[in-house]
C-alpha cells in the first residue's frame, strides 16, 4: 500500500457549467498525483497536490529523446452514486509492458490503481453525469534526468491528471470519415507501436494533418512493410462486420492492445458472434463492400468508446459503409459497454472497480 501525502488546494476551481459541452481534454481538475523515481532508491514520495505546472530542467531527457509513456482510462458516476473505474488493472498491466519497451522503471500495478482511486475520490465532484460524459484519467511517466547523452534516464516522474470530458470526436456517435494512409507509416513490428508511448503519436501527426485537410476525422494505418494489411486508427482499434462475422486485426506487435478492443471481443463472443483476429488486407475490405458483405465498420477506444465509421478513402477509392449510418451492432456495443461502465447493465465479467 502506498502512503500518499495529501495537500488539498485552498483555491478550488469553478466546475464547468452543466449546460456547456465538455470538449475532450481541455479542462483539468483541482488535484494531481505525483511520485518520483530515483535510480537506486525506486519510486518514492507519493503525493496528491493541487494541479499545477511542473518545474523541470530544460535538459530533462524527456524534452530531447521523448522517453515518455501514458495511459488513458475513465471514471463514471453511477445513478446510485457509486464511482466506477473500468478495468484499471488492464491499464496497470499495459503500463508495465510499455515501461519495459521504453527502458523505464516499472510502476507497481497495485500502486497504479491505488493512486488513481485516491485521486478520483478527492476530485469526485468533477465527474460529469450528462449522457456521453465521464472523467478521463491520464497517468503518464516522464524521464527527468538533466542529461543530453542518449541512454535511459535515471530519474522519472509518474503523474496522474484528471479531465472531465465529452465525446472524443465532435461527431459523437455519428459515423466518422476515415482516411486510409498509404504514404506514411506509424509503426513497424520490432518498433514501439504496441507501447503507449508519446512517440507513436508524434509519428502519426503528418498523416493526421493531411487527413484533416481532406475533410477526414482520423487516419487508418496500414502495415509498414507491405502497406496492405490493416493495423489501427489514430486513437482506436478497428473492427469490421463482414457477412455476420466480426473481424479485427490481430495483435501483430505494431498496434496497441486496446482494453476496449479486448472487451468488445469478449462481448461479441458472449452474444454468439464468430470473432476472428487475423491479417486483414485493405483489398478484402473493398471487395467485401463491392459484394455487399461489409455490414459495419467501427473503432474502439477509451476516449472514442465505440465510433462507427461511415466512410473510408483509400488512394482514389471512396467507400460508404452501408447507408453511412450507425450499424446495429455498433449501437448495441455502445449501449452495453457504457451501460456496464455506468453501472446500469450487469457486469458479468467483473470489469468495473468501485472507488470507495
Ligand atoms: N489504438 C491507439 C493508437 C490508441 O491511442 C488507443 C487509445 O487508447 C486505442 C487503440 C484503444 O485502446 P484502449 O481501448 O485501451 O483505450
Ligand atoms: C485513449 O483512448 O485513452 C487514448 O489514449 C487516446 C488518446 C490519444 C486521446
Amino acid at each position: 500500500m502506498l502512503d500518499i501525502k495529501i495537500e488539498l488546494t485552498n483555491a478550488p476551481k469553478q466546475l464547468p457549467e452543466k449546460d456547456n459541452p465538455l470538449v475532450f481534454g481541455t479542462i483539468f481538475t483541482d488535484h494531481m498525483f505525483i511520485m518520483d523515481y530515483t535510480l537506486g532508491k525506486g519510486w518514492h514520495d507519493a503525493r496528491i497536490i493541487p494541479y499545477q505546472p511542473l518545474s523541470l530542467e530544460p535538459s530533462a531527457m524527456v524534452f530531447h529523446y521523448g522517453q515518455e509513456m501514458f495511459e488513458g482510462l475513465k471514471a463514471y458516476k453511477a445513478k446510485d452514486g457509486r464511482i466506477l473505474l473500468f478495468r484499471p488493472d488492464m491499464n496497470a498491466k499495459r503500463t508495465t509492458k510499455t515501461c519495459r519497451t521504453l527502458c523505464m522503471p516499472e510502476f507497481p500495478e497495485d500502486d497504479f490503481v491505488q493512486a488513481i482511486k485516491e485521486l478520483v475520490a478527492i476530485d469526485k465532484k468533477w465527474i460529469p453525469t450528462k449522457e456521453g460524459t465521464s472523467l478521463y484519467i491520464r497517468p503518464f511517466i516522464i524521464a527527468t534526468s538533466p542529461f543530453l547523452g542518449v541512454r535511459p534516464s535515471h530519474t522519472y516522474k509518474f503523474i496522474v491528471i484528471l479531465s472531465p470530458v465529452g465525446p472524443y470526436y465532435p461527431e459523437g456517435l455519428d459515423p466518422v470519415k476515415i482516411w486510409i494512409e498509404d504514404e506514411y507509416v506509424r509503426a513497424v513490428k520490432g518498433g514501439i507501436g504496441e507501447a503507449k508511448a508519446g512517440g507513436n503519436y508524434v509519428a502519426s501527426l503528418r498523416a493526421q494533418v493531411k487527413a484533416h485537410e481532406e475533410g477526414f476525422s482520423q487516419v487508418l494505418w496500414l502495415d509498414g512493410v507491405h502497406r496492405k494489411y490493416i493495423e489501427e486508427v489514430g486513437a482506436m482499434n478497428i473492427f469490421f462486420k463482414i457477412n455476420g462475422v466480426i473481424v479485427t486485426p490481430m495483435l501483430s506487435g505494431s498496434i496497441l492492445p486496446g482494453i476496449t478492443r479486448d472487451s468488445v471481443i469478449r462481448l461479441c463472443k458472449d452474444w454468439g458472434y464468430k470473432v476472428e483476429e487475423r491479417l486483414i488486407s485493405i483489398d478484402e475490405i473493398f471487395t467485401a463492400q463491392e459484394e455487399g458483405l461489409l455490414e459495419e465498420v467501427f473503432g474502439t477506444g477509451t476516449a472514442a468508446v465505440i465510433s462507427p465509421v461511415g466512410h473510408l478513402r483509400w488512394k482514389d477509392h471512396d467507400m460508404q459503409v452501408m447507408d453511412g449510418g450507425i450499424g446495429e451492432l455498433s449501437q448495441k456495443l455502445y449501449d452495453n459497454l457504457t451501460g456496464i461502465q455506468l453501472g446500469d447493465a450487469p457486469d458479468v465479467h467483473k470489469w468495473t472497480v468501485e472507488v470507495s
